[in-house]
């Protein structure tokens, strides 16, 4: 569904209709999409200016225009990547894409079992988790509705990460949601392989616990760092129905 609304080739009629279906309901759903890419864009670029050179990405999705590889080797060729995803298609089109790039993989874990990605081969073939490293949650904890289960699940992250480590992070919400769309666009996702669940700013920010956000805090997406007066709703942030935030592990 991602994939179709930002105008990818990686996706089945399936994906269209039940994309069709979420944009019938929130016609500003491809808009807020590519926010949150460009809010991934940016937060890597940060990253690789702290010095982040290892990133683990999980619920990476297809890696599309602009993937967390490419931005992160722009900067620097020997820079890191892993990417996580549930779904074996996203994995599939991961290994095709990363097939010449001997810095960078895909694998297919769950986020709820963070333990099983930090003891994955690959992880441990590429990714040195004593130093400092960029754990990638983007547009991913939506699709962990249980509370416990996403708290759970980025604590075993936060706790098995160097300090000086990063946690980008950005998530779906329904502040500033028009009230009478927040029922059907829920009831859009149910039945899907993703359902979805948005969460307050006060829930989302409770993932990075004592994490040191760094400026601008947690925010809309479009209003973190912005860096390109096209990238969508500069000047309606609300209507990307997403916060994100950056946050350093002391
Ligand atoms: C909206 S896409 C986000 C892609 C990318 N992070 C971005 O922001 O551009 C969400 C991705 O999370 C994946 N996903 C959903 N639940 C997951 C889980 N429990 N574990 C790993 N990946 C998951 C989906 O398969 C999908 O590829």
């Amino acid at each position: 569904m991602y994939d179709y609304l930002l105008g990818g080739f990686s996706n089945f009629p399936a994906d269209r209709e039940a994309a069709e279906r979420v944009r019938a309901v929130y016609p500003d759903v491809a808009l807020a999409m590519r926010a949150n890419r460009a809010f991934l864009r940016r937060a890597v670029t940060y990253l690789g200016e702290q010095g982040i050179t290892q990133f683990l990405d999980i619920g990476a999705g297809i890696p599309t225009g602009g993937a967390v590889h490419t931005v992160a080797q722009r900067a620097n060729p020997a820079a890191r990547v892993v990417y996580v995803d549930l779904d074996p298609i996203a994995v599939h089109h991961a290994w095709a894409m990363l097939r010449d790039n001997p810095h960078a993989t895909a694998i297919q874990e769950d986020a709820r079992q963070p333990e099983a990605i930090l003891a994955h081969p690959e992880v441990r073939r590429l990714l040195d988790l004593d130093r400092p490293l960029g754990v990638l949650l983007v547009a991913l904890l939506h699709f962990v509705p249980d509370d416990d289960e996403a708290e759970q699940a980025v604590r075993t992250l936060r706790e098995a990460a160097a300090p000086g480590s990063y946690l980008a992070l950005s998530h779906g919400t329904d502040e500033g949601m028009p009230p009478d769309i927040r029922p059907q666009l829920t009831r859009r996702y149910t039945g899907t392989a993703n359902p979805a669940r948005s969460r307050s700013r006060a829930a989302i920010a409770r993932f990075f616990a004592d994490w040191e956000l760094v400026a601008p805090g947690l925010v809309y997406t479009p209003q973190w760092r912005p860096d390109d007066p096209d990238d969508p709703f500069r000047d309606d942030p609300a209507r990307s129905l997403g916060f994100a935030g950056v946050g350093r592990k002391p």
